[in-house]
């Protein structure tokens, strides 16, 4: 393939160099030129002409949406049921899927799986491993007892090369291990950079649109998002799943994040085994730890992200810190324990402004959810008064800065979910609270936070 052209182009101002510059020439800019290749063809992008359009390209004709049938998308169920559920119910035709999360979480392992059992079921798949070595993949495949797995295996990395090989081999399933190892021969940068995987994700995104085959990236990233390459990626894909989780910790999440054919926030959960990744069809009780006598500075909770409620439990320990106070949530947003402490503060009078706080979702798991922040502040509440809250307590519901406790959705679910697994005691927002009875489940609604501590205080 003759090479084509590179370009530089500021992603601030939109000046373009021959070459790589530290400094933008035309703004002046640091560190904002990135590479691309241009198109080709004269004045392909000198699109301000000003006699108009039609020289440079033929209008193409419209239709009204009612003209066109809605056709629904084919899907292929992977054999793996928390994958499908989180897929929307399996791998869709010509559909593109990001896989993220953390290295040695389970990303390659997963993938391996879920194309055995492709495979089984018919589909041609095509693996292409440019992580580990061809040998190193087979050793994974005994430990997962798929030793004579059909799968097809590819170790490479240059794009053209896995292009021709999809082409010649026409899979219906392609994984990509990772993309951030894939790099272009169009391109000058070192693989991994943000130019080379927006590239060559865009590349494999057409070859899936035009073809029909289902392409799977494989994407890192770390826990603060430090590479800038795969969030460029989640707008081209059509789904986004992340890898969510403690890789010391026997479970595995994984969430979508993104899924235009399926729903957001729905949640598979794995357990990490000998023999690779095994789905847990009934996971809520998990992210208990289980302690045998109730301890301060611990509040069960029931999240429901995406169709499952799931009962979390948050601890908290507060201890008298320094002159300048430390505030740590692990699994939960920073910022908003900032605002809880406050709220506390200010409408129930709990304060810990000499004191550090700490706060962590237990499991690794995270909970973007604000139906969290009662349970947060019960607990650190708890924590700093060194009373465990009674066995059987759980609570849930959203605080705002005027201190009131505001609904959580589906709440009706949640405290079902509870009352299943023998939980006795909950302290609810007013309009979550179920106009009958359930049964085994002591409900208190509350309006206001102050109000939630009076119950916790009397129980
Ligand atoms: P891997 O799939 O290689 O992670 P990623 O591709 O996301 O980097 O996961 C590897 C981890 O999982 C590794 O620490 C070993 C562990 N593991 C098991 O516990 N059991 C298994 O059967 C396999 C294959 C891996
Ligand atoms: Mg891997």
């Amino acid at each position: 393939m003759a090479k084509e052209k590179t370009t530089f182009t500021c992603t601030e101002c939109g000046g373009t160099s021959p070459r790589w510059l530290g400094k933008c020439p035309s703004c002046g800019a640091w560190n904002t030129l990135i590479e691309q290749v241009a198109e080709a063809g004269p004045g392909k992008n000198r699109l301000s002409a000003p006699q108009g359009y039609a020289g440079l390209a033929n209008a193409q004709p419209v239709l009204p949406l009612a003209a066109i049938e809605a056709q629904d998308v084919a899907r292929t169920p992977s054999g793996i049921d928390e994958l499908d559920r989180v897929l929307g119910g399996g791998i869709v035709e010509g559909g593109v899927v990001l896989i993220g999360g953390d290295p040695g979480i389970g990303k390659s392992t997963l993938l391996l799986q879920a194309m055995d059992a492709l495979q089984r079921a018919g589909l041609p798949t095509l693996y292409v491993t440019g992580e580990e070595s061809g040998a190193q993949v087979a050793l994974r495949s005994r430990r997962l007892g798929i030793e004579g797995s059909q799968v097809q295996l590819l170790a490479e990395i240059q794009l053209e090369k896995i292009l021709a090989t999809v082409d010649a081999t026409q899979p219906a399933v392609v994984v990509i291990d990772s993309i951030q190892t894939t790099y272009s021969d169009q391109l000058t940068s070192a693989p991994g950079s943000v130019a080379q995987v927006r590239e060559c994700a865009a590349h494999l995104t057409r070859m899936a649109k035009g073809t029909g085959i289902a392409v799977i990236l494989v994407g890192h990233v770390t826990k603060e998002g430090a590479l800038a390459g795969p969030r460029v990626l989640e707008h081209m894909v059509d789904t986004v799943l992340y890898f969510e989780g403690d890789t010391h910790s026997q479970f595995r999440l994984v969430r979508a994040i993104k899924n235009r054919f399926g729903a957001v926030n729905e949640i598979g959960v794995f357990a990490m085994t000998e023999k690779g990744l095994k789905g847990v069809s009934n996971p809520s009780a998990i992210f208990l730890s289980q302690h045998s006598e109730p301890v301060p500075g611990s509040c069960v909770m029931v999240t429901l992200e995406g169709t499952r409620p799931l009962l979390v439990e948050i601890q908290a320990l507060v201890d008298s810190g320094g002159p300048s106070p430390r505030r740590l949530s692990v699994g939960l947003d920073k910022d908003r324990l900032a605002m809880l402490l406050a709220v506390l503060h200010r409408h129930a009078g709990v304060a810990c402004m000499d004191q550090d706080v700490f706060v962590n979702a237990v499991g690794g798991v995270r909970i973007s959810e604000p139906a969290a922040d009662l349970a947060v502040m019960l607990s650190i509440t708890s924590s700093l008064r060194g009373k465990a809250l009674p066995r059987g307590f759980l609570a849930f519901g959203e605080v705002g800065l005027a201190g009131e406790v505001r609904p959580a959705p589906r709440g009706q679910e949640r405290l079902k979910e509870a009352a299943k697994l023998g939980f006795s005691v909950a302290v609810v927002p007013k309009a979550n609270a179920p106009k009958k009875p359930i049964e085994g489940l002591t409900i208190h609604a509350v309006e206001r936070v102050e109000e939630a501590m009076n119950v916790v205080r009397g129980l």
